[in-house]
């Protein structure tokens, strides 16, 4: 007997998610797609279900931006409307952002059993919206999907045994099939005459250090400080902010490029030939050292501690000196570790689904 799972997105993470989510939802059962709409921008949401193949979504919510509140509520009623109409038998939610938090809530209250992909994770820093998005979302969920042993262990700590599946790590499963046989660098700049290996890439748009002027000044002059050509693709919750503290100057002052945001084979194919990553998304984290690319984490902690093995990846805070040392240090000379599992995540996820569902 086939069943519907709905799965909900939002965030450009998400959307990566779903790429090779969904492909195997649909291979075992029907899917139906929410965007709540959290993202809309054409660089941050369209470009993805147009490079990565992404099925269009069943129900766009139009909810788009807000203070945390004004986001979560909105979503709340129209995914609960959504879930009503489309009567899924589970509902499936992605990672940590406001998009998880109101699907699996609003699954919920429906009393429609939750899957969460990425489940366990934790930076143990609660100022972090991400972090309560995952505590709620890992608390209601029926089934859990982690990406590694470390989410297992914390999960268990807070008491969560059951539903708990070790499936490894779903960017893993898309990173093998995008970078495999994928050219050089795109073509906008290798025609801006970078070169590969003599270049920095570098993202910043997490609250903690977008909304905070004193880390992200610190994090603007250790970027303008380096000595290799930065190539900085900014996220618009960054380039407002960058605007608002005047920024913008002392980003001049240094090598730094500051371009769009890029779709996801581009910005694969930027991160591997570059020298080293300087980045706050956890994403990039595993896919820097998964790409053999040592990271620079300006963050006080990662959730993917995995990463920091052998010094593949580093944690400077929002320091400028220690951001600058971190980036000039020499390449790891063990090999890279193993984060992201075997390329199977989807397929167990969906097994399980199939069992239980
Ligand atoms: C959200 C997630 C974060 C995730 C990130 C990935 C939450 C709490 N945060 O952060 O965990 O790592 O997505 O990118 O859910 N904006 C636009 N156009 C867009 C989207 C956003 O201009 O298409 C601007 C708006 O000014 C908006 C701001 O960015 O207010 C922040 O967007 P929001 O979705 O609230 O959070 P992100 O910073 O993107």
């Amino acid at each position: 007997m086939t069943f519907r799972v709905a799965s909900i997105v939002g965030a450009r993470p998400q959307l990566i998610k779903a790429a090779v989510v969904s492909r195997a939802l649909r291979a075992a059962c029907e899917e139906v797609l929410i965007h709540t709409g959290q993202h809309y921008d054409a660089n941050m949401s369209d470009v993805f279900f147009e490079e990565l193949g992404i099925p269009a979504p069943d129900r766009h919510l139009g909810v788009g931006s807000g203070t945390h509140a004004q986001q979560t509520g909105r979503m709340l009623e129209r995914i609960e409307a959504a879930l009503q109409e489309l009567t899924p038998q589970a509902v499936l939610v992605y990672g940590d952002t406001n998009s998880t938090l109101a699907g699996a809530l609003a699954a919920a209250k429906l009393g429609l059993p939750v899957a969460h992909v990425e489940a366990g994770l934790r930076s143990f820093n609660r100022r972090m919206p991400e972090e309560i998005n995952r505590v709620v979302a890992d608390t209601l969920s029926r089934w859990l999907f982690c990406p590694t042993t470390t989410a297992v262990s914390n999960l268990k700590q807070e008491g969560i045994t059951r539903g708990v599946h070790l499936v490894g790590d779903v960017m893993g499963d898309l990173l093998r099939v995008v970078t495999d046989g994928a050219g050089g660098l795109p073509d906008s700049l290798a025609a801006g005459g970078l070169r590969p290996g003599h270049y920095v890439v570098a993202t910043v748009h997490r609250a903690e250090n977008t909304d905070d002027p004193a880390r992200l000044r610190e994090i603007v002059r250790g970027l303008a400080a380096l000595e290799w050509q930065v190539v900085f693709p900014v996220h618009p919750r960054t380039r407002r902010a960058l605007e608002a503290s005047g920024l913008n100057d002392a980003l001049g002052r240094g090598r730094v490029m500051a371009i769009e945001p890029l779709g996801y084979p581009d910005m694969m194919r930027l991160v591997r030939s570059a020298r080293c990553v300087v980045t706050d998304s956890g994403g990039l984290q595993k896919e820097a050292v998964w790409l053999g690319v040592p990271c620079v984490t300006v963050r006080d902690e990662t959730e993917w501690v995995e990463t920091l093995e052998g010094g593949w990846n580093v944690l400077t805070g929002a320091s400028a000196d220690q951001l600058i040392a971190a980036a000039a240090r020499p390449r790891p000379s063990t090999s890279p570790p193993a984060v992201f599992g075997d390329g199977k995540a989807a397929e167990r996820m969906v097994e399980v689904l199939r069992r239980e569902v």
